[in-house]
């Protein structure tokens, strides 16, 4: 048995799920204060206009406010999206918010974008990178693998004010961003995911997409764009948001985020009650979540940048998304039921078996 897995079996699934998170996480944001920041000097994928180390990243929720990048990294993530980053800071929703659904290696979450909010996370951004300066500026990074910042609205913003509130967040960290992504499709914000239908979607990006052009005027640079949705979406709204994202001239889509079903468990029943409403991630999202980067892909055509997230936990599966049509990968369930070794082993693994796309 690996390290990992008795550390896990013996200590860490017996923890509240939300403080076992909280002592990984302390342990990556050590880690990332001592290793040196070297960046990657090999380029896996050029997607956007950015230089992508390895194919994995991690995806959003694990460092909400940007505070274990060179940790991350440092475990051999070719990229981290921090976020979700909401216009004001908020607590996110009463605990417990994040259960384990073990047999599955899966987890439910309700989080609620618990996060400090776009001006902290700004600011801790704006220490490190210096004012004014892109993450990626050309002719040397801030950091060691390329920045994505995931935005979502604030849980007490109404409706109305939604677009306000992500031109919020835009204006103070597209400076920061190697690429925004726009995120519509979390199920624990009440309305979030209304934001995906094309007539509410169109006004929402082409404001951020002016604000972010306005934001970096001064670093002659285009951030990219994209937006993230959900696995619960039907083919045809998904073909329609692949349809509106070629007619803006988006960058990427991120599919997926979590899921609102609970079908294909093998969890007894009243272990996912007790789990109880949010979004589930990990394995049993996996078919559906490959499902929707191959719709898209015929949707959208060759060139648009696809970053496939949901259930990939090995080398294969990561293929098998690439496969698919993804340019990219995310991870997060898997991370937390793997460990600290499994990024770079699963970009090794890509190395040796797929070599380098795009
Ligand atoms: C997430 N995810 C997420 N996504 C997002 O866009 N913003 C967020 O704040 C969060 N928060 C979050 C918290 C927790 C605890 C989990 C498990 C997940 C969704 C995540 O980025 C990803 O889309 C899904 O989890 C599917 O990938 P995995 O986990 O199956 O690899």
């Amino acid at each position: 048995m690996r390290a990992y897995d008795l550390l896990f079996s013996g200590v860490l699934s017996r923890l509240d799920p939300e403080r076992a998170h909280h002592l990984g996480f302390a342990g990556i944001k050590a880690a990332g204060a001592v290793a040196p920041v070297v960046a990657p000097r090999r380029t896996a994928v050029r997607a956007m206009g950015i230089d992508f180390p390895e194919v994995l990243g991690v995806a959003a929720g694990f460092d909400k406010d940007a505070a274990a990048i060179d940790g991350l990294a440092a475990l051999g993530f070719g990229f981290v999206e921090v976020g979700t980053v909401t216009g004001e800071p908020q607590a996110g929703n009463a605990t417990p918010r994040l259960a384990r659904l073990v047999r599955d290696e899966a987890v439910v979450n309700r989080m609620g974008f618990n996060n400090a909010g776009a001006e902290a996370v700004a600011r801790r951004l704006a220490r490190r990178v210096g004012a004014g300066n892109a993450a990626n500026a050309q002719g040397g990074r801030s950091f060691p693998v390329p920045l994505g910042v995931n935005i979502g609205k604030t849980k007490v913003v109404p409706e109305e004010a939604a677009v306000a509130d992500y031109e919020k967040s835009t204006g103070l960290l597209a400076p920061y961003a190697d690429y925004l992504v726009v995120n519509v499709s979390s199920p624990n914000t009440p309305g979030l995911r209304d934001l995906q239908a094309v007539e509410k979607l169109e006004p929402l990006l082409s404001a951020v997409r002016r604000r972010a052009d306005e934001a970096t005027e001064h670093q002659e640079r285009r951030v990219p764009l994209c937006v993230k949705i959900a696995p619960d979406l039907a083919d045809d709204d998904v073909r329609a948001v692949g349809d509106l994202a070629v007619a803006l001239g988006l960058d990427g889509v991120v599919a997926t985020n979590t899921t609102i079903g609970r079908t294909g468990l093998t969890t007894p029943h009243a272990e996912v009650e007790a789990a109880g409403a949010g979004g589930l991630s990990g394995r049993p999202l996996r078919g559906r979540a490959e499902e929707v980067v191959r719709v898209l892909r015929d949707q959208v055509g060759p060139e648009m940048t696809i970053v496939g997230v949901g259930g990939i936990d090995s080398v294969e599966s990561a293929r098998s998304r690439l496969e698919a049509g993804a340019t990219l990968l995310q991870a997060y369930t898997a991370f937390i039921y793997r460990g600290p070794t499994w990024p770079r082993s699963v970009n090794a693994g890509l190395v040796a078996k797929t070599g380098v796309r795009r």
